[in-house]
């Protein structure tokens, strides 16, 4: 009788259906927050500095997340190709991260240092100068753009309130670390960094 009248009544059993499904979810999630494998970091995990971190923007700017994963699974036929699997004390600095699920294009986790800033320079000018089959766009407006580094410092105050540990130091010197350098040097600088705090 009763679950009749939910099922004749859609409001009530929308509403339900959101309870259902956010308890669910509730109970899968927010348990994480407080686990400290997941909320501790890495040893030797370090902010970015103020040129990588304006690379992440660009990044971010890009889409480049949306072709991209930034997560290595634990799985045998990802180490095999990509190194170490990914863990949760590496992105305890990210915000937002930038795992991401769409791979049109291989998973960048463990990216570091496996090219040279040259490769870098020449794919993001034209993917197929270097790898002819690539379907991958360029971005070669990024070798034109300058950075003013006039927000930076702002960024990394921010990003400290939410618990990244930048130096006074750091966030002092940010504007002149930055201005003046090329959109692409701090793109290529935050992809050199990916994936190198742990040993491979
Ligand atoms: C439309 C999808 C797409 C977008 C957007 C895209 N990529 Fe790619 N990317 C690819 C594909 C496909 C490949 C593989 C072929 C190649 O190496 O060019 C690739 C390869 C790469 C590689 C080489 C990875 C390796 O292990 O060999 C890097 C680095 C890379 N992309 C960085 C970026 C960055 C940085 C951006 C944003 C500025 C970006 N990509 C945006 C599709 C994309």
């Amino acid at each position: 009788m009763r679950h009749e009248t939910i099922e004749k009544n859609m409001g009530l059993m929308i509403v339900l259906i959101v309870v259902a499904i956010s308890f669910g979810a509730l109970v899968e999630i927010v348990p994480l927050f407080f686990q400290k494998s997941t909320t501790t970091p890495v040893a030797n995990l370090r902010p970015l500095n103020a040129l990588e971190l304006e690379g992440r923007d660009i990044y971010i700017r890009e889409g480049c997340v949306s072709c991209h994963s930034q997560m290595v699974r634990p799985f045998r036929s990802e180490t095999e190709r990509y190194g170490p699997y990914s863990v949760a004390g590496e992105s305890v600095y990210d915000h937002p991260f930038l795992w991401g699920s769409k791979r049109t294009g291989p998973d960048l986790a463990r990216v570091g240092q496996r090219y040279s800033d040259e490769w870098h320079r020449a794919h993001l000018y034209n993917p197929r100068d270097v790898v002819p089959e690539s379907n991958m766009p360029g971005f070669p407006w990024l070798f034109e753009n300058k950075l003013s580094g006039n927000d930076t410092a702002a960024k990394m105050e921010a990003l400290r309130m939410v618990g990244v540990p930048f130096t006074d130091e750091a966030i002092a010197g940010a504007k002149d670390e930055v201005r003046g350098k090329r959109e692409i040097d701090a793109l290529v600088a935050y992809l050199q960094q990916l994936g190198t705090v742990i040993e491979r």
